[in-house]
Parts: C-alpha cells; sequence; structure tokens
C-alpha cells in the first residue's frame, strides 16, 4: 500500500507528557510544530498498523491497548475541539442542509484549483499528487469502515460508494489501482528532475490523514468520520476537474489522468447522496449525533485548509 511508505518512517520513540503539551498546548500558545510532526508520524504508523490485511495480524496493535496513543488521541480530539467556534455550528437538523452546503461552496479551494488548472508546473502537480496519496490510497478502506451499523438506506448509498471505489468490480478500475498507477508516473517524474520529496514530510499532511483515519477507525467517532467523508466528496470534484485541466495542459497521458477524470462526476454523485441519504437522515435523529457530525465536518475543513495551504506552498517553493 502506497500510503505507508511515509508512515513507515516515523520514529519509533517513547511519547512524553512534555511532547503532548508542546505538541497540542492547552493554554492557546503555538504548538511546537517538530514535536506534533513526530507525534502524528507515530499516529500515522499506528493507523497503517492497525489497517493491515489479515496476513498481518501479528502486527495489528489492538485498539486502545496503548496507554500513550489514547493519550495522544484524547489531547489531538480535545486540542481541535478547542479550534471549533461553537457559533459555527447548525442549531437544528432543519437548516442543516443548508449549513453543510455552505461550509462545502466555501471549502473549494478556486485559488488553488485555478492554479493547479493554468499554472502549475508537472513537478508541482505530482508534488500535490504525492501529497494526496496518505489519503486517497486508503479511501475505500475508511468507506468500509464507516458502513458497520449503518441503517439500511444509509448503508446503501455507502455500499454503491465502495462498489465504485471496487471499479464496479473490475480489477483495473479500482480507484486504488487508478491511483497507484498515476503515482508511478508522478513520482517519476519528481525522480527525473531530482526533486526532493522530503517537503511532504510535514504535520499538515499527516493531520490531513490521520484525523480522518482516527474517525473511521474509531467507533465512537463515526458521525465525524460520515461528516468529513461528506465534505471531502463533495467538495473534491472541482479540484479534481483542475487537475484533469492541469494535466491535458502539461501533455500527460490519458490512462494517468484517469483516476482524476473519473471522480469529478463519481465524486459530485458520492457527496450529494452522502449528504440525502447519510448525513441528513442521521442529524434528524439525534441532536447528539448532529453535533458531532458539524464537528468532523469544521476540523475537517479546517485541517484540509491548512494542508492545501502549505502543501500549495512547496509547490511554488518550485520554482
Ligand atoms: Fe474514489
Ligand atoms: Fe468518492
Amino acid at each position: 500500500m502506497a500510503g505507508t511508505q511515509l508512515g513507515a518512517l516515523a520514529p519509533h520513540r517513547g511519547i512524553t507528557d512534555d511532547d503532548i503539551a508542546a505538541a497540542f498546548p492547552p493554554n492557546g500558545t503555538t504548538p511546537d510544530d517538530d514535536v506534533r510532526l513526530a507525534l502524528m508520524k507515530q499516529l500515522q504508523s499506528h493507523y497503517t498498523a492497525y489497517l493491515a490485511g489479515a496476513e498481518g495480524f501479528q502486527l495489528v496493535p489492538r485498539l486502545n491497548a496503548d496507554p500513550r496513543i489514547v493519550r495522544l488521541e484524547d489531547e489531538w480530539l480535545r486540542w481541535e475541539d478547542a479550534q471549533v467556534d461553537a457559533g459555527q455550528l447548525p442549531s437544528t437538523a432543519a437548516e442543516f442542509t443548508d449549513w453543510f452546503l455552505d461550509v462545502r461552496n466555501r471549502h473549494v479551494q478556486p485559488g488553488f484549483s485555478r492554479y493547479l488548472a493554468e499554472e502549475a508546473t508537472i513537478e508541482e502537480i505530482a508534488l500535490f499528487f504525492l501529497a494526496e496519496e496518505l489519503v486517497d490510497s486508503r479511501f475505500d478502506d475508511l468507506v468500509a469502515l464507516v458502513q458497520i451499523g449503518a441503517t439500511p438506506t444509509s448503508k446503501l448509498t455507502m455500499a454503491e460508494n465502495y462498489w465504485d471505489e471496487m471499479g464496479e468490480g473490475q480489477l483495473e478500475r479500482m480507484h486504488t489501482r487508478l491511483f497507484e498507477h498515476s503515482a508511478r508516473y508522478m513520482r517519476h517524474r519528481l525522480a527525473e528532475r531530482k526533486i526532493d520529496i522530503s517537503k511532504l514530510q510535514c504535520t499538515e499532511i499527516y493531520e490531513n490523514a490521520n484525523i480522518v483515519l482516527m474517525y473511521g477507525i474509531h467507533r465512537h467517532l463515526a458521525p465525524r468520520a460520515l461528516g468529513a467523508m461528506g465534505l471531502m466528496e463533495y467538495s473534491a470534484p472541482p479540484r479534481f476537474q483542475a487537475m484533469v485541466d492541469g494535466c491535458e495542459r502539461l501533455g500527460v497521458p490519458a490512462d494517468v489522468v484517469l483516476y482524476q477524470r473519473i471522480h469529478v462526476h463519481v465524486d459530485a454523485d458520492h457527496g450529494a447522496e452522502w449528504l440525502d441519504n447519510v448525513l441528513v437522515p442521521l442529524v434528524r435523529r439525534s441532536p447528539e449525533a448532529m453535533r458531532e457530525v458539524a464537528m468532523g465536518i469544521l476540523t475537517r475543513e479546517r485541517i484540509a485548509n491548512a494542508y492545501y495551504r502549505r502543501i500549495w506552498g512547496h509547490m511554488r517553493e518550485q520554482r
């Protein structure tokens, strides 16, 4: 699995109380980015090991058995919750759809998309593509994780989404395989130009991946996972379209761009169905679940915005 490559580099060292306090300071001071990155790498290794296939059973950690990981997750969640302005949460299920669409509309990154489409070089596009690897190469597993316990209509919607991830039954059209195919091409472009991809070892990229893994793995965070994934799907198509336009401008072969091209339409459908059939029924059933869904959405929005800013900065440094 391509997504394990960055995670495998994580240093294995003890997580101390001092590390946690420095990474997620309780008093509103600026987090220590180096410590936070080291912790995020450990969390990424933990999640990657947890999501291993059956043949890796001897290495799969027991969930919640390591008190240092539990503490790290608790403190990270607390820190993220403190970043959310409670006044921004929807107050009733009736307003949820409009609220969600507002968040979605402000989350489509129009400036970044225009840059991808019109200005980015092939090296910059390749860097962005590889930054996406930590999340996109595991997306089908995330969809699988959130189906557990869903009501029938909601489960069916996710199952359709999952079937799309499976290439509608065709091995060569499985999304993770298409992604890997494109990633190989992009990695070669960077290697040819001797571009250092160690820049991708940054906190924002790991947090962007870890937040949905944490939400997906821990069953009590399921509403957050559903919210965050709904936002991911619904806001992704303009960015995928921009990648298609940028790749066409740069003469990237059609088979390499297929992953992005498929997602322009597929994710627009997934996003709309996820909202109508998964999120709306859930928030109507439970105000407490609505709060969790919305916390997941706003947290994902904050983390993803920081991620796009950082990766865009790295891209422009290539010039
Ligand atoms: Fe997909
Ligand atoms: Fe999708």
